[in-house]
Parts: structure tokens; C-alpha cells; sequence
């Protein structure tokens, strides 16, 4: 059915919708089967009965929506309801948490895992998922960081883009729900809900490209998120909302509040009432508010107040019912309740597999000294720690209807690939230590041939209001792995968190480590084949691992300084009790064997306005198995009519190269690739010198330059 009979449904049906009816659509509650917010709706049945609940979320299953749809579809205009959830890396399939993913650098790979979360979203009566999160974070002490893809803007932007696609494009579509906007990734003191406050040149360069890119690739919604913006909360922030989403990056969706950030602008003291939270929030640019219900009460009589006019609620509506029309929901509203459907998508053999890859992808090898990896399958193994045998804690946070009972946990995964003794022994509990058990860990440790220690993070100590001052691992858990250290065995650690920590006075003691994240349903079996060497691990940091919590918020893409640390000068920027730099930076990630970088060129050496340069780098494979690297490209302007970061990501290419090959791969640059925003923020390139950096991290790079001449 084509847009003129779409339109002229839409119009139709809203002229018969009553005042009320219209702010109805605008009004999101939360059903009961997760619980994501504080406030709980009251007379939730009765309000969609009577047509004042255009969506719902946390209600999935086909039943469960079923029952609701029936009770819209009994209103007097019978307009369907709208199902959203956090399906934020998978729905029942659950993937690697996002920024686990992220540590793929696998576009096609994310992409295909947001499409399988929307088959199976959309399978459980779902048509909106609240993803991809585009914040970017530079502080690990901030617990949604597990959410999102990371510190760089520039490979955040490719993620959250292919998110979108992912979820938006297939058979099944969802409406993607791009979040939070914005800026909620610097949460001042790396603490949830707290002040964020930065210029507009941080805003432009760090953190508004990935929800641009988001935006770009079409996703239907944006959600606001809870913090102010220049004094003002998003939700009410007109600038943000129409000024720049809606006229300057031409957002044609809808845009939905985060849970109960309308009714918060009281607490931020910029509304008085919820009267005044509604005028502020719609008149702002914000159509659907989540669980405040302040759009639902006091929405009629702002209009009839001649506040707010009616056009514009009608504006919001037809944006609202037009996604419903678009998902099909005025052709079958229950064409999603189909327990056949769920039942067959749900872990299907495709997802699971999907999930292993995503899994063996998202693992990093951060440290693996004398090549203590990969394990022989025949080796005694003693595999410690209080993660060892947890499946929920490889599902992670915001984990949807996934459930532990189908994940595989790292016992299972060694248990179902081992030729030899598998001891396990818990040590401790996450938090808690448990004298007895360090014992049996120590014996265990002492009989085995190797130790693997799984330390970390279980999935309430990250996610949302999930914050930490101490990013170490729990004093029991590190006492367990000194105690494992003094029997002198060959120690692997494996670490599974939300977040980069602070693995300084662990990591260094051991000879190889392994950072797991939380890496989803197949998440053991694959950790079990990363250290077998079944698979070589090839994720590579999107956030870098500070050497102490002290050194946050850091980003490998800062700024030089005006006094540049120098070793040998006092006077320079540094920390007496710390190196400025990462423990492990981002674009880490070591593999087995290696791939060596040569020589680094490019052509032409002076790059001609609107035209390109190719940088060429020689690569070899002087061992004796295949590896497969990510070859990196940063770039730097050293001299610009604003100060540019030391370095920048702008080009990454995965290669495989078999034993003693050689090659060389290249990267095209263009003025796209040195654009920066200029004083009105619009991308300008300017003349003069360039620097690119080629390697395998963010550090250890081979440099050459170029300059880009003037007009
Ligand atoms: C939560 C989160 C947001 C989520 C929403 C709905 O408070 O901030 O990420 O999508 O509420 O659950």
C-alpha cells in the first residue's frame, strides 16, 4: 500500500481520535515481565483499554502480547499497540555484551547479530528494540559502558550504523531505537545520572558521530537520555532535539524519553510540575514519554490551555502511527503472536552458531608471555575462580529473555573439549571470600599441569546505576589468584566484566591473559576453543584498560598539550605516581603467532585538493601458523586552526596472512578522512602536513607524512 493511501489512512483515523486518544499514543508504559525503571503505571490494563497507551514495554511472548493487543484493539478507534524491549545484544540468542562486540572491529558480523536478535525479537510479539546505545564512554568506572562500542567516535559510528541496518533491515524488521541522546557517556566522575557538562567542540568531535551515523542509516527512534545538556535535561532540550536532530541532521523518526526523564526535570529543578515538564519536554521535540505519564495527564489541558497547540500533537502522532503502519500493524496486529514462529527461531543452530563466532570474535588475548597459549586438549587443567561455572554471568547485563539455563559456561566449554582432568575449583565467591574453598583451589591448582583462573565481574556489578570507584578485581578474588600464584604453576587469567579494569597488579604476575567480557550464550564453549587454539583470538580493545582508575576518563585520542609529556622535563604533563598511557590501549589484542609490520608509504607524498593518498604498508607472516590480524590506520594534523588529537582512528582492515607470506595492503585517504568540525562545526579540511601511523594497536606504529595542499 503506497504512501498516499498510508497518509490518507493515517489522517482518517486521526480525525475521528479524540484529544485524549492522540495523547494516548504518546504515552509508553512499562508492562511487568522486566523491571527497568522505579516507577511502576497504575491502572496499566485500564489505560489501554481506553485507548491512553499507544506502546508498551517489557511485555515479549507471543501470549503475553497477544492479550494486551486484544485489550487496545477493544478501544473505541482500535489502534495497535507498539512493543518495544532492550534487546540489546540478542533477545533469547544472547550475544557478546556490545562492547565486547565491539572488540570484533566485524562490521558484517554485528550486523548480522542485530538482525538475528530481530528475528527473534520480532518472533516474541516485539516491532521496537531500544539499541544500539551510541554513547561513547572514556571512563571504565561508569557501568553502561558494557553497552556500548567504546572511546572512538569514528569506529562507534560504523557499529551503531551497522546496528541499524541490522535490526531495520531484514524480513522481520524492528524499529531501532538509537540512545541515549545525548552525551550520557560522560557521566561526570564515571557516576550514573550525574552532571554531564563539556563544550561543543567535545560534543561534535567525541561523542554526537555515532548517533549521527545512527540517524543516517535510518533508525526510526531516538531516545533521550537522563542527563542535562548545557544546563538543560536532553529530554527538554530544544536545541538538541529539533534545532540540531531534526533540522540539522534531518531526523525524520520520532523521538521517545528515557523512563521517567520527563517527570525527572523537576529533580533537575528546571520544572515545577509535571504540567511544566510536559510543555517543556514536547515543546522541546520529545513525542513518546516513557513511564511518566506527564504527556498522558497533562498533554489535554495544555492544549486547552493554548500552551501547547494540537497541530503539534497530531504531528507526533501521524509520526507515531506512521511506524505502526510501516511495521504492518494496521494490516495484522498479531501477525508477531505466533508461538510456532518464536519456537522455531528461538537459539536456532544458525543463531547459536552466529553467537559462538560473535563470542571467539569479542575474546582479547591481552598478554601471552613464552606463548604459554594456546593449551594443549590433553593437559590437566585447574580451572579456578568463581566465574568458572557461571552461565548468567556470560549472558551479562540488559540480557532480554535470554536465559542461563541455555548458555554454556567456561566448565562447560573445557569439559566438552578436554582430552584431559579438568579440576575445578571456585576459590571464592565473586565478593565474598571462602577460606575453605581457597584451599581446595590451592590443591587443585598444585595437581593440575595448568591453572586457568576466571576472575571478573559478575553482571550486577555493571550495567545501569552499576558505577564503581575501584575497577580491580574484588580483594577475595584477588587474593585467591595470589594464593594460585605461589604454587608456581603456569597460570592463565581470564577475565569476564562489563568494563575495563584495572588489571595492573594481576595481569602483570601472570604469563598470559585473556579478557572475556561477558560473551553471551555460547560464551564458555568458545572461550574453551579460544584457549585450545581451536580458534586465534582476534579482538582488538575499543576501549583501553587504564593502568589505575586514577588515570580517568582517558582516550588514546587526546590532545598533545601545551607541555606534552617528556620523560626527561618535569615541567610536562604527567603523573608522579603513574605513566600517562594505557595498560593495555585500545586497538590491543594479541593473537597467535604475529604478523610483522614493514614499511609504511605513500603516494603521493603531497595530496592535491579533493584528491587522495594511498598508504601502503608491508606485512609478513615469519611464523610457522596462519595468523589473522587487524591492520590500523591513525592520522594525525599536528598544526590546525584548532588543537587535534595525537592520533585518530581512520581505516582498519582484517587480514589473513598463511605461514611466511608477504604482502602489503593499503588504505585510501581522502579529505573526508581529515575533515574536522570548523568554528560553525560543518566539517572543513584544511592544508598543511599530515601524519599517518600504521599498526597492529593504537601504539608501536609506523609513521610516514603527507601534505595536503591548498585550494
Ligand atoms: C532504562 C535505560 C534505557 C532503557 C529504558 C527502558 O532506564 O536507561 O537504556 O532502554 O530504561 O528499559
Amino acid at each position: 500500500m503506497g504512501a498516499m493511501q498510508k497518509e490518507a489512512f493515517l489522517r482518517e483515523l486521526l480525525g475521528r481520535m479524540s484529544l485524549a486518544e492522540k495523547v494516548g499514543q504518546l504515552n509508553l508504559l512499562a508492562g511487568g515481565m522486566d523491571s527497568t525503571g522505579m516507577k511502576i503505571p497504575e491502572n496499566f490494563a485500564r489505560k489501554i483499554r481506553d485507548g491512553r497507551c499507544g506502546a508498551v514495554l517489557n511485555v515479549y511472548t507471543p501470549a503475553a502480547t497477544r492479550e494486551l493487543q486484544e485489550m487496545a484493539l477493544a478501544a473505541p478507534h482500535a489502534i495497535p499497540l507498539l512493543f518495544g524491549y532492550d534487546v540489546i545484544h540478542g533477545h533469547r540468542t544472547i550475544f557478546p555484551i556490545p562492547l565486547g562486540l565491539a572488540c570484533s572491529w566485524n562490521l558484517e558480523l554485528i550486523e548480522k547479530t542485530a538482525a538475528a536478535a530481530a528475528v527473534e525479537a520480532a518472533a516474541d510479539g516485539l516491532h521496537w528494540v531500544f539499541s544500539p546505545m551510541a554513547d561513547v564512554c572514556q571512563d571504565a568506572r561508569w557501568g553502561r559502558v558494557a553497552e556500548g562500542a567504546g572511546e572512538d567516535p569514528w569506529l562507534g559510528s560504523r557499529i551503531a550504523a551497522a546496528m541499524v541496518r541490522g535490526y531495520q533491515g531484514g524480513e522481520n524488521p524492528v524499529a531501532a531505537c538509537v540512545k541515549h541522546f545525548a552525551l550520557y557517556g560522560a557521566s561526570k566522575a564515571g557516576r550514573d545520572y550525574h552532571e554531564v557538562d563539556m563544550s561543543r567542540r567535545e560534543m561534535e568531535e567525541t561523542h554526537f558521530p555515532p548517533y549521527r551515523a545512527a540517524v543516517d542509516a535510518g533508525a526510526r527512534t531516538v531516545m533521550t537520555s537522563f542527563n542535562l545538556i548545557d544546563g538543560i535535561p536532553a529530554s527538554a532540550n530544544r536545541w538538541l532535539l529539533t534545532d540540531l536532530l531534526r533540522r540539522r541532521w534531518c531526523f525524520t523518526g520520532w523521538v521517545v524519553t528515557d523512563y521517567t526523564a520527563v517527570g525527572e526535570m523537576k529533580n533537575h529543578g528546571t520544572a515545577a510540575d509535571d504540567a511544566d515538564c510536559a510543555a517543556q519536554a514536547f515543546s522541546a521535540g520529545a513525542d513518546m514519554d516513557m513511564m511518566s505519564e506527564a504527556f498522558e495527564t497533562e498533554l489535554p489541558e495544555l492544549v486547552a490551555a493554548g500552551v501547547i497547540d494540537e497541530a503539534a500533537v497530531d504531528a507526533a502522532v501521524m509520526r507515531i502511527l506512521g511506524t505502526k503502519w510501516d511495521l504492518g500493524l494496521f494490516d495484522d496486529p498479531f501477525a508477531r503472536c505466533d508461538e510456532a514462529r518464536a519456537a522455531s527461531v528461538h537459539l536456532c543452530s544458525a543463531h547459536r552458531k552466529l553467537a559462538r563466532q560473535a563470542a571467539r570474535e569479542s575474546i582479547v588475548l591481552l598478554k601471552n608471555d613464552d606463548d604459554l597459549l594456546p593449551l594443549s586438549r590433553d593437559a590437566s587443567i585447574a580451572l579456578i575462580g568463581p566465574l568458572a561455572d557461571s552461565r548468567r554471568d556470560m549472558l551479562g547485563c540488559w540480557h532480554a529473555a535470554g536465559d542461563e539455563r541455555d548458555a554454556s559456561s567456561p566448565l562447560d566449554g573445557f569439559r566438552a573439549l578436554s582430552r584431559g582432568e579438568i579440576l575445578h575449583a571456585p576459590g571464592c565467591r565473586v565478593a565474598e571470600e571462602n577460606p575453605a574453598w581457597l584451599a581446595d583451589a590451592v590443591a587443585a591448582a598444585n595437581h593440575a599441569e595448568v591453572v586457568v583462573l576466571v576472575l571478573g565481574e559478575s553482571l550486577e556489578m555493571y550495567g545501569e546505576a552499576a558505577c564503581r570507584t575501584d575497577i580491580r578485581l574484588p580483594e577475595c578474588q584477588r587474593l585467591l589468584a595470589d594464593a594460585i600464584l605461589e604454587t608456581g604453576k603456569p597460570c592463565v587469567l581470564v577475565t569476564i566484566s562489563g568494563r575495563p579494569l584495572e588489571l595492573t597488579d594481576s595481569s602483570d604476575c601472570f604469563q598470559s591473559s585473556i579478557h572475556a567480557w561477558a560473551p553471551g550464550t555460547e560464551g564458555g564453549r568458545a572461550l574453551a576453543e579460544v584457549v585450545y587454539g581451536q580458534f586465534s583470538p582476534i579482538g582488538k580493545l575499543t576501549m583501553g584498560f587504564p593502568r589505575r582508575v586514577g588515570q580517568l576518563p582517558m582516550t588514546y585520542r587526546e590532545k598533545p598539550a601545551g607541555r606534552p609529556f617528556q620523560s626527561d622535563v618535569s615541567y610536562s604533563s604527567r603523573y608522579l605516581d603513574c605513566p600517562n598511557d594505557a595498560l593495555f590501549p585500545f586497538g590491543h589484542g594479541l593473537t597467535y603467532g604475529k604478523i610483522e609490520l614493514g614499511e609504511l608509504r605513500l603516494e603521493p607524498v603531497e595530496m592535491p585538493p579533493a584528491g587522495s593518498v594511498t598508504a601502503t604498508i608491508a606485512l609478513s607472516n615469519p611464523g610457522a601458523r596462519a595468523v589473522t590480524e587487524t591492520v590500523q590506520l591513525y592520522l594525525r594534523d599536528p598544526v590546525a586552526s584548532v588543537s587535534r588529537p595525537v592520533k585518530e582512528l581512520r581505516g582498519y582492515r582484517r587480514v589473513t596472512m598463511e605461514p611466511g607470506e608477504e604482502r602489503t595492503i593499503s588504505f585510501v585517504l581522502t579529505d573526508a578522512d581529515l575533515a574536522f568540525p570548523g568554528p560553525d562545526f560543518e566539517p572543513i579540511v584544511e592544508p598543511g602536513g599530515f601524519e599517518v601511523m600504521a599498526g597492529l594497536c593504537s601504539r608501536h606504529l609506523r609513521s610516514a607524512r603527507f601534505v595536503r595542499l591548498a585550494q
